[in-house]
C-alpha cells in the first residue's frame, strides 16, 4: 500500500464517510461500516489500490477516533479502505452541515419551502455561511495535501460544493469532479439564494474539469442555475452531437470550461441478490409474513429515511384514501411502511417523524380489526428487513416529492420474489429509467396515488412479473462500480481543458 505522503492517485470526498464509531461509556470504540453507491463503487477500484477517502468526523464516537488515530483510520475498520476523517471543530461542521446544506441547499434542490417554511437570510445564517466556507476550505486543504500529481478528486454532494473551486486554487494540477447525488433546483427556485451564495456555488463547482449529475435533468437545471448566476460570465453548450459544456469567466482569471456528466447509479444486483437470500433475512421473512397476517393478504411496502422529501405524509394518506374509496382491500392489505429515522438534530425532521408515527397509529385506529393492522410501520434501520420486505412485496411506494435517483425503486423489482408493482413518482431521477414499467405518479395528488395503488394492487400477476423483469433490466445497467469507473475514466481522457476556452 502507498503511504499517505506519496500521494494518492485517486480521492473521494464526501461529509459522510464509510465508516462511523460508537464512543461506549467504558472507552471502548466500536467500527459500523456503511453501504450505498459510493462504498460499492469505489471497491471496484480493487483492493491494495492507493485510493483515499476524506470525509468529516461526525460524532463524539468518530472524533475520538481520529484523536486515537492521527485521523489516518485503521484499515480493519474500513475494509481495507485508506480513510482520512477531519476533525472540524463541532460548531463550525454543525452550521455547515445541518445549518446550510441539510437546511437552505437541501430544501432549495428539493423545492420542500413552502409557507410557513421558508428561508430566512438574517444575520445567523451569514455566519452558518462563514462556517460552510471554512468546513469546505479543510476539505480543500486537506485534499491538496494528500493528492499526487495530477491525482483525480472525486467531490460528492451539496455539503462541498465550494471544494472543487478552492481545490483548483491549490492545485492546478489536479483533475476534479463533482457528483450531485441531490437534484438540481431549477433556476426559479434557486434564485431564492442570496446572489453572492449562488454565484459561490455555482463557481464552485465550475472549479471542477467534470460536474456529473444523476439524470439530464438535474444537468440541465444545473447549467441554467450557471448561466442566471454568472449572467455574462457563463455560457451553457449541449450539443446535440457530443458532451454539455459550462465556459465560465472566474473573476481576474481566464475562461475555464467545465465538462457536465450524466451519470446514472444503477442497483447492485450481484450484491443484493446474494445478500437478500441470507439467513437472517429469512429469518425476517417469517416475521414479516406473521406480522402482515392473513394467507392471501397483499403487501404495500415503503423503505425510507424519515425525510421530507420522500413524501411520506402523503403517502400515508393516500393508503388512507384507498381504504377508504375501496373497502374491497379492508383486511386484505397491509401497507409496510420502514421509515428511519434521519437528522434528527434539526426540529423540522423531528416533527415529520412524529406525524408520520401520529397518522400510522390513527389509520390503524380508524381501520384496524381484532387481526388486521393496516399498517406495519418500523423505524429502526435494519437492512436485512428492508431486503426481506423487498423481497415480499406486492406493490412498491415510491412517492418522493423531488430526489436525486432513489434506489429503492431500483432494488426491489431486483430481489423481488414473485414480481412487484412500482407505483412511482415523476419527480425521482428513477423515473427517466424506470417511467415506462412503472405506475407514475404526480406526488402531490393524493387521490391519484391512491388509485395507482389500487391499480397496482389489481394488476395480473403475469404483467407484473413481466414489468419487473424490464424495470430490473433499466434498474442494474449502470452497476455501482461501473458508475465509479465511468466517472474516473472520463476525469482521466477528458482532454485538460479546464483552464481554456472552447
Ligand atoms: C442523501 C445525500 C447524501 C447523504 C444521505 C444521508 O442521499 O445525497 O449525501 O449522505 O442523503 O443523509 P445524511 O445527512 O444522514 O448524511
Amino acid at each position: 500500500m502507498v503511504s499517505e505522503r506519496s500521494g494518492a492517485q485517486v480521492l473521494v470526498a464526501s461529509n459522510r464517510g464509510p465508516v462511523s464509531y460508537a464512543l461506549a461509556a467504558d472507552g471502548a470504540l466500536s467500527a459500523k461500516r456503511g453501504g450505498g453507491g459510493l462504498v460499492s463503487g469505489l471497491s471496484a477500484i480493487g483492493p491494495g489500490s492507493d485510493a483515499l477517502w476524506v470525509c468529516a468526523a461526525l460524532g463524539d464516537g468518530d472524533r475520538e477516533a481520529v484523536r486515537r488515530s492521527g485521523g489516518a483510520l485503521d484499515p480493519e475498520d474500513t475494509g481495507g479502505q485508506r480513510v482520512r476523517m477531519l476533525d472540524i471543530p463541532a460548531e463550525v461542521h454543525a452550521d455547515a452541515y445541518n445549518g446550510v446544506a441539510n437546511s437552505v441547499l437541501w430544501f432549495v434542490h428539493h423545492m420542500l419551502y413552502q409557507t410557513p417554511l421558508e428561508p430566512v437570510f438574517d444575520d445567523r445564517f451569514r455566519a452558518q455561511w462563514a462556517s460552510y466556507e471554512t468546513y469546505n476550505a479543510a476539505f480543500a486543504e486537506a485534499l491538496a495535501d494528500a493528492a499526487a500529481p495530477s491525482a483525480a478528486v472525486l467531490v460528492q454532494d451539496y455539503h462541498l460544493a465550494l471544494v472543487p473551486g478552492m481545490l483548483r486554487d491549490r492545485r492546478p494540477d489536479l483533475r476534479i469532479a463533482h457528483f450531485s447525488h441531490t437534484p438540481w433546483a431549477p433556476p426559479e427556485y434557486f434564485a431564492m439564494l442570496p446572489d453572492d451564495v449562488q454565484r459561490k456555488l455555482t463557481v464552485g463547482i465550475l472549479g471542477a474539469d467534470r460536474a456529473n449529475f444523476l439524470t439530464e435533468r438535474w444537468a440541465r437545471a444545473f447549467t441554467g442555475c450557471c448561466r442566471q448566476a454568472l449572467g455574462a460570465d457563463c455560457d451553457a453548450y449541449w450539443p446535440s452531437d457530443g458532451a454539455p459544456y459550462v465556459v465560465s469567466t472566474p473573476p481576474e482569471s481566464t475562461p475555464r470550461r467545465t465538462r457536465i456528466g450524466v451519470h446514472g447509479l444503477g442497483a447492485d444486483a450481484d450484491f443484493l441478490r446474494e445478500r437478500a437470500h441470507r439467513p437472517d433475512v429469512e429469518e425476517r421473512m417469517a416475521t414479516l409474513r406473521q406480522q402482515i397476517g392473513g394467507t392471501d393478504r397483499k403487501t404495500i411496502v415503503r423503505v425510507d429515511r424519515t425525510e421530507l422529501s420522500k413524501n411520506i405524509v402523503r403517502g400515508l394518506l393516500a393508503y388512507r384514501r384507498l381504504l377508504a374509496d375501496h373497502p374491497e382491500w379492508h383486511e386484505r392489505v397491509v401497507h409496510v411502511a420502514f421509515a428511519y429515522p434521519s437528522r434528527q438534530d434539526l426540529a423540522v425532521y423531528r416533527e415529520y417523524t412524529a406525524e408520520v408515527g401520529r397518522l400510522a397509529e390513527e389509520i390503524n385506529a380508524e381501520y384496524g380489526t381484532a387481526d388486521w393492522q393496516p399498517v406495519e410501520l418500523h423505524v429502526k434501520d435494519d437492512f436485512a428487513r428492508s431486503l426481506a420486505a423487498y423481497r415480499l412485496a406486492d406493490v412498491a411506494l415510491v412517492n418522493p416529492i423531488r430526489d436525486g435517483m432513489n434506489l429503492v425503486a431500483k432494488e426491489i423489482p431486483v430481489v423481488s420474489d414473485h414480481g412487484c408493482a412500482l407505483v412511482l413518482s415523476r419527480e425521482a431521477g428513477a423515473y427517466a429509467e424506470l417511467g415506462k414499467d412503472a405506475l407514475v405518479i404526480n406526488p402531490y395528488d393524493i387521490n391519484a396515488t391512491a388509485e395507482a395503488l389500487h391499480t397496482a394492487l389489481s394488476m395480473e400477476y403475469g404483467e407484473r412479473a413481466e414489468r419487473t423483469k424490464r424495470l430490473a433490466a433499466a434498474a442494474t445497467a449502470l452497476p455501482p462500480a461501473q458508475w465509479f469507473l465511468d466517472q474516473l475514466d472520463a476525469l482521466k481522457t477528458d482532454p485538460a481543458t479546464s483552464s481554456s476556452a472552447p
